[in-house]
């Protein structure tokens, strides 16, 4: 717990200085910087060579903090009820007078916004006075880091301090949902689509082909960088083969998202399984055909992102 605090400590002191450290959440670690400031988000996008025109989601701690950036409506008060904080990023409309960077949202009157429940970037939220844009700690279109050493496995000494919160508990990036008009979910994730509809007494859609811009549906995403076979029943030769059921024999080319089929165990070991067989220099990947219920329609989007060529 004091290293916790003296690391808080520390956060905070590079984040005043406007630069970018490397933050956990429950979801997946973040690339930070100071929402507000330009110079912040600025570096964010160059560490991650991200294209400009691909907005930033901004992180809370609190409700009143976020109104004075953004329009809330009663589709959020439900959703923000239940759901914050956790793994749900919301689309609303800027105020104005917002604060927020323009490098943030690309100079859009919307933006991307979300309430983190990880105990660390919690208390580091309550120690500053501004949110903190963070996007996935990863370069981009690859595989998101899921712990302090995937984050130094991407980023190696180009950013100078990363706030250790232990291995993120969903392993999957937040589900987003646009409210601005019609509820409409612009990328799946850690709170399945549901559970959404339930709060909602409606029908979402999971609209991929949505006219709402959100470059994170780019074809080329979450990639390991190596070819990626889907529903494979058996393993080709040199392949990595991740599975998700308990097989009888033993093979050293066998790594297991589950060995039970538990779909919330195989998105919290999606990314760090990818990652460490890209890692020891396989040249290819299969992956055990994996149910779509649940979190697992999440699992199968991210899955066939990494699998485009
Ligand atoms: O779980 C998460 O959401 C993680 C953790 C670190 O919070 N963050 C994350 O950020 O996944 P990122 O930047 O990797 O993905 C953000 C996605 C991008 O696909 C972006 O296009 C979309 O959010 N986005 C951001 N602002 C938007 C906006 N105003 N309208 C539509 N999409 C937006
Ligand atoms: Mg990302």
């Amino acid at each position: 717990m004091k290293k916790d605090l003296s690391n808080i400590k520390k956060a905070v002191k590079y984040l005043n200085n406007n630069e970018c450290i490397g933050v956990p959440t429950e979801t997946v670690y973040g690339l930070a910087g100071n929402a507000y400031s330009n110079i912040a988000t600025l570096k964010i996008f160059k560490l991650k060579k991200r294209p400009n025109n691909n907005p930033l989601i901004v992180h809370y701690n609190r409700l009143s903090d976020l109104k004075k950036d953004c329009e809330i409506n009663d589709n959020f008060i439900k959703l923000y009820k239940k759901f914050c904080p956790g793994p749900i990023s919301f689309v609303l409309k800027l105020k104005k007078n917002s604060l927020i960077s323009k490098n943030v949202t690309n100079k859009k009157k919307t933006v991307a916004v979300r309430f983190p429940k990880h105990r660390i970037i919690k208390s580091l939220l309550k120690e500053i006075s501004y949110p903190l844009a963070a996007p996935s700690a990863n370069i981009s279109k690859g595989i998101s880091p899921i712990s302090k050493e995937d984050v130094k496995d991407e980023f190696g000494k180009k950013i100078k301090f990363i706030l250790d919160g232990g291995r993120s508990k969903i392993g999957l990036e937040s589900t987003i949902i646009s409210l601005i008009k019609k509820p409409e979910i612009l990328r799946l994730g850690g709170l399945d689509r549901k559970i959404l509809e339930r709060i909602l007494r409606k029908k979402i859609n999971n609209n991929q082909k949505s006219k709402i811009e959100t470059p994170g549906r780019d074809k080329l995403h979450y990639s390991p960088g190596i070819p990626i076979r889907l529903n494979a029943k058996s393993k080709n030769k040199n392949e990595a083969f991740l599975l998700i059921k308990k097989r009888k024999e033993t093979d050293k080319d066998y790594f297991y998202l589950s060995k039970n089929k538990n779909l919330k165990e195989v998105g919290r070991n999606l990314y760090k399984i990818l990652r460490k067989v890209r890692n020891k220099r396989y040249k290819k990947i299969a992956i055990e055909k994996i149910p779509k219920k649940n979190i697992g329609e999440a699992i199968n989007d991210r899955i066939l992102k990494a699998s485009k060529k």
